[in-house]
């Protein structure tokens, strides 16, 4: 084990999530032998909206560390049910860290680029104006601000377009439409940094290694548009499948989504000594990786 940060046990919120699942991997591989009794891991069955509940859990705990990947994370969803997505992602936020204050345990927060607005012509600094354009910005800035206002000791880590074998996500759902022969037709008006959850849970640990506090930035080195990350995902899948171009507008979601949504990670290289591997690398990396590892998700019933 690296780090000084587990002194104590460490609480993982959402660790049957995408994001979640592969931080339980990281944190046991980290705590080796000791796992068994320094992992607490929880999902739906600590409701984060419970104050009570979370208060009664932590108390009982004494974590040095809370990691919450728990999220309300249906962006189209929470246009029309913005009332539960706040209660999971800004008053779950707000309850995790008064608890984590009371019992003096440094809460890990994850937050999204959708907090941005896009119209940057640079990538995303931890300290630049945020601007939401849809309700699931809305209410993960809400959890940032109520993780501010708590006094907590925390990190927060802002990532994008996330994906990982654990979860419903982009790459699977590219290559189920390309097997099926559909056709596929993808917008080329975003922009942004595909992210791969494992690369985020290793990151997040080697934050914790160098002791970072504050807001830090986190995703997959180089930028592409949706249509760029699809024709890749097309290419390694090994299909011969055109991808077709598509603005937002036409797509027509509920949620709008920002253009840009480049991160600046210089903040997590300043921390860690480290840069981030390009996203081709690490998709690269997943195509190879998705056969063996979803026989073992499926075991454990955690395949989509
Ligand atoms: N996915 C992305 O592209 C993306 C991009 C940027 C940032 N993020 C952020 O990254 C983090 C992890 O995202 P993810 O995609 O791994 O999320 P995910 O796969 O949707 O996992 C979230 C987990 O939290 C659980 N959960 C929901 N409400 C809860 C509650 N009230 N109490 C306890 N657990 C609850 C969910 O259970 P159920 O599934 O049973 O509801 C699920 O297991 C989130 O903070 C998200 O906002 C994600």
């Amino acid at each position: 084990m690296s780090g000084a940060w587990i002194n104590g046990s460490v609480v993982l919120i959402g660790a049957k999530g995408m994001l979640g699942g592969e931080l339980a991997s990281v944190l046991r591989d980290r705590l080796g032998d000791r796992a068994d009794q320094l992992l607490h891991r929880f999902d739906l069955d600590l409701n984060i909206c419970d104050a009570r509940a979370v208060s009664a859990k932590l108390t009982a705990l004494k974590p040095s560390v809370v990691i919450n990947a728990a999220a309300y994370t249906n962006v189209d969803g929470c246009e029309s049910d913005e009332a539960q997505a706040l209660a999971v992602n800004a008053t779950g936020v707000e309850n995790l860290a008064a608890a984590c204050v009371a019992v003096d345990a440094t809460l890990v927060h994850i937050g999204t680029d959708f907090v941005f607005d896009g119209t940057s012509t640079r990538p995303y600094r931890p300290d630049d104006a945020v601007n939401p354009l849809s309700a699931y910005g809305r209410t993960k800035l809400a959890g940032e601000q109520a993780l501010l206002a708590s006094g907590c000791r925390y990190l927060l880590v802002r990532t994008s377009w996330l994906f990982g074998l654990l979860g419903k996500n982009f790459v699977e759902a590219i290559l189920a439409r390309a097997e099926s022969g559909s056709p596929l037709t993808v917008v080329t008006d975003q922009v942004g940094c595909p992210t791969l959850a494992c690369d985020l849970a290793e990151a997040i640990a080697a934050l914790l290694d160098a002791g970072a506090t504050g807001t830090v930035h986190f995703c997959n080195a180089e930028s592409c548009t949706w249509h760029g990350f699809a024709t890749e995902i097309v290419r390694l899948g090994g299909f011969d499948v055109a991808v077709a171009a598509m603005t937002s507008d036409a797509l027509d979601r509920p949620a709008v989504r920002p253009a840009y949504s480049v991160l600046d990670t210089t903040s997590f290289t300043k921390w860690t000594g480290t840069t981030p591997r390009p996203w081709r690398d690490a998709l690269a990396d997943y195509m190879g990786q998705r056969q063996t590892r979803r026989v073992s998700a499926e075991s454990i019933g955690r395949v989509p």
